[in-house]
């Protein structure tokens, strides 16, 4: 039986934190039996807004790989591969540009939102723009039917799939295949400030390498409900970023219900729920750090992981290079 085959990817811009636990690295665990699964370390789009320091980018693809073996990605199961090595993807990259507009690229909400975000102004570096056409070679130069992110990513896989179609009209048939995302039910965890997006760039995140008394430190310094101000209170679970992160990570549904109830009601102390947060987390993270840890201490051997997923990649993203330029008819020599 041939295998659904899936992409995703993380920039290398710094370690990945809970939020990617919650919002792919779940689901890309529970794929890798039952997929073909390809996870891609993307230092190229990690330069579209870090030209300035391609050593956190060089960096930073340890530390990413790291994290994907420390969680539990397999390289017996699971191909790791770096972006910057796939020459066929910055072949399809240039191609693709060519069947997207740059009022398209300017539309796409995640590339609007990512600008403001960053402060671009008017000086907005191109590839950052046109990232989403290199992300939509990355889908397709591994075929990829499912793509396994967070909810932020998904205006980029609907505008992969307009890249495709377009592709597959000129080239008159269908050499590529569409992708979907797939997008975890909790939605996307928002940083331990309450900001919309928990980012290392915004000092809100709680990494997977991160020690006990930073877990702590940040429970403690977590959001709740500004009106909660005596435990006799009632108190709002919702917007409660103690609860959205319980919601997220607390296996026991039936205790979480009883505590949200008892909050509302009043009489529950905002200790209280962060003491059982802050237990979940240090249980979460103890085993990744663990592992991590033990890792770190052999980069070679992670290095080599790459290395061999980043082999495997090259001749399935070159052949897939291969069709699109012969499927659209040009030459080949
Ligand atoms: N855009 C993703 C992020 O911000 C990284 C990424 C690059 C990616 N290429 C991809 C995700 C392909 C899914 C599929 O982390």
């Amino acid at each position: 039986m041939i295998k659904p085959v899936i992409l995703t990817g993380d920039r290398t811009t710094g370690p990945l934190h809970i939020g990617h636990y919650a919002g792919s690295l779940q689901n890309r665990l529970r794929f890798q039996d039952s997929h073909e699964q390809f996870l891609l370390l993307a230092d190229m789009q990690a330069m579209t807004d870090n030209a300035h320091d391609p050593e956190k980018v060089r960096r930073s693809v340890l530390e990413v790989a790291l994290d994907y073996l420390a969680v539990g990605i397999d390289p017996e199961k699971s191909t790791i591969c770096l972006q910057s090595h796939l020459p066929a993807l910055a072949d399809l990259s240039m191609l693709y540009l060519n069947f997207v507009t740059v009022a398209r690229l300017e539309r796409n909400p995640t590339i609007k939102d990512e600008i403001r975000a960053r402060g671009f102004g008017r000086d907005i570096p191109a590839g950052f723009l046109c990232y989403p056409a290199a992300q939509a070679a990355d889908i397709s130069a591994f075929r990829a039917t499912i793509v396994p992110v967070g909810e932020d990513q998904s205006p980029l896989v609907e505008q992969t799939n307009e890249i495709i179609r377009r592709i597959n009209t000129v080239a008159n048939k269908a050499i590529l295949p569409e992708a979907q995302a797939v997008i975890p039910q909790t939605g996307r965890l928002p940083g331990v400030d309450g900001k919309a997006k928990m980012s290392k760039s915004g000092g809100n995140a709680i990494t997977l390498s991160a020690t006990p008394d930073m877990i702590s430190a940040a429970v403690k310094a977590m959001f709740t409900d500004p009106n909660h101000l005596r435990v006799e209170d009632p108190g709002q679970v919702e917007g409660n970023v103690v609860f959205t992160y319980l919601d997220a990570f607390d296996e026991d549904r039936a205790g979480l219900e009883d505590l949200k109830a008892r909050y509302r009601h009043g009489g529950l102390g905002d200790g209280q729920i962060k003491r059982r947060l802050d237990a979940i987390l240090q249980a979460l993270i103890a085993p990744i750090r663990e592992r991590r840890a033990e890792l770190a201490k052999k980069p070679d051997h992670v290095l080599d992981v790459i290395r061999e997923g980043t082999a495997k990649a090259r001749q399935i993203t070159g052949q897939t290079r291969n069709d699109v330029f012969d499927g659209l008819g040009l030459m080949r020599l």
